[in-house]
């Protein structure tokens, strides 16, 4: 790999020797996918936010750079709390949640604590290179703002968060980012987080362009991690709606090598028929406030049967619950959380039938199941 004297000496150690192990790891990381060089990022996301008592290799690895007074390089947010304080098991389970966030906090990391972090506190431009994990991120920033980032792990987001570099591979390179097949959609109805879920089990690591539908924001935000989840899917393009696709020549620079087609029959097929559960769950990736309000007419002066709960960004939660839709949410019986589902919701020591709107929590949280948001509001009893 060629680097700048900058980034060469960083390597020999002449800024200490935990630069030196970081350098040397976004290197190596580079080396193993064949990249050229270490290219600037505007701004990092991390993914390792739960504090679970397990992870002893990622904590010692962040005592040493915070004993080393490291700071990130770059603007660099992180994703959702666990929900430590949500029960006793998650207490239990989530014992180095405090030590984890005061290293972070010494890092300078932006504690908005949110998967959705380009719902505010963290927006790229069109063309921005990044250094993202979460899945979910990572699909937004490249399909829906045209952003570049790969889908990086836990440390090696860190890494490049602190040097402010990543290697020059896959996403980040023109010709990784054109169209592999074209979905035809033969829907009436659209139900965008199941036609994510479909889209990462078929499409599993190419990048698919959807011909035009007008999805909205939210609908990208669902169908985009949904895909990232069930799928290793980083890119998708839908002609004549995102940044990178204005047209399918432009997307596919040609024709495209591959046709595949969703109907109507295979989103449906994704509903559970049983709408008993123990909880119905909305948010995942975390809601906005811009969904959660529009959730909040389907409960206000009503009460839920089903224990539900919101998932939401955590300063969309704030504002939320600030306003009168939100305490109508709350007077109805739902819990609005700030948390990730998943990691609150995984131990359970009497697992419940969870059913959720949410294609990657379905993929993820076993002994769940997948509703539309018709079927999540009928299980909820409004
Ligand atoms: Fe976000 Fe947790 Fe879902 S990180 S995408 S709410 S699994």
């Amino acid at each position: 790999m060629n680097l700048t004297d900058e980034q060469q000496s960083i390597l020999n150690g002449a800024s200490g020797p935990v630069p030196a192990k970081l350098m040397r790891t976004l290197v190596e990381y580079g080396d193993a996918f064949g990249a050229g060089r270490l290219v600037p990022v505007a701004s990092g996301h991390l993914a390792g936010t739960f504090g679970a008592f397990a992870y002893k290799t990622y904590y010692r690895v962040l005592d040493e750079i915070a004993a080393a007074g490291l700071k990130v390089k770059v603007p660099t947010t992180c994703n959702p709390r666990p929900g430590r304080d949500l029960n006793f098991v998650n207490r239990r389970a989530f014992s180095h949640q405090p030590a984890l966030e005061a290293n972070f906090s010494a890092l300078g990391i932006t504690p908005n604590f949110s998967c959705v972090c380009y719902d505010g506190a963290n927006v790229p431009a069109k063309g921005d290179v990044l250094a993202w994990a979460e899945s979910s991120a990572v699909q937004f920033a490249n399909s829906v703002l045209g952003a570049r980032t790969n889908r990086n792990s836990i440390l090696i987001d860190l890494a490049a968060a602190l040097t402010g570099f990543t290697p020059e591979f896959g996403y980040l390179l023109d010709e990784e980012r054109r169209g592999r097949l074209l979905i035809k959609l033969k829907i009436k109805e659209m139900d965008a987080p199941a036609l994510g879920y479909l889209l990462g089990r078929r499409v599993v690591n190419r990048v698919p362009v959807l011909e035009h539908y007008p999805f909205s924001r939210v609908e990208l935000k669902n169908m985009g991690g949904a895909m990232a989840a069930s799928g290793a899917v980083a890119l998708f393009h839908v002609e004549g709606l995102t940044p990178e696709a204005p047209d399918l020549k432009t997307a596919f620079d040609g024709a495209p090598p591959e046709i595949m087609e969703i109907t109507q029959a295979d989103l449906d097929a994704l509903r559970t028929k049983d709408l008993h559960a123990g909880l119905v769950a909305f948010g995942c990736p975390q809601l906005t406030l811009e969904e959660a309000l529009a959730l909040a007419p389907a409960f206000t002066g009503k009460r839920v049967k089903t224990p539900t709960a919101f998932f939401m960004v955590p300063d969309a939660h704030r504002r939320f619950l600030a306003l009168p839709e939100g305490r109508a949410v709350q007077d109805a019986g739902v819990a609005v959380h700030d948390i990730c589902p998943l990691a609150a919701l995984t131990i359970q020591l009497r697992r419940k039938r969870v059913l959720t709107t949410s294609g990657k929590l379905y993929y993820y949280l076993k002994g769940s199941e997948y509703g539309a948001q018709a079927d999540c509001l009928r299980a909820a009893g409004v």
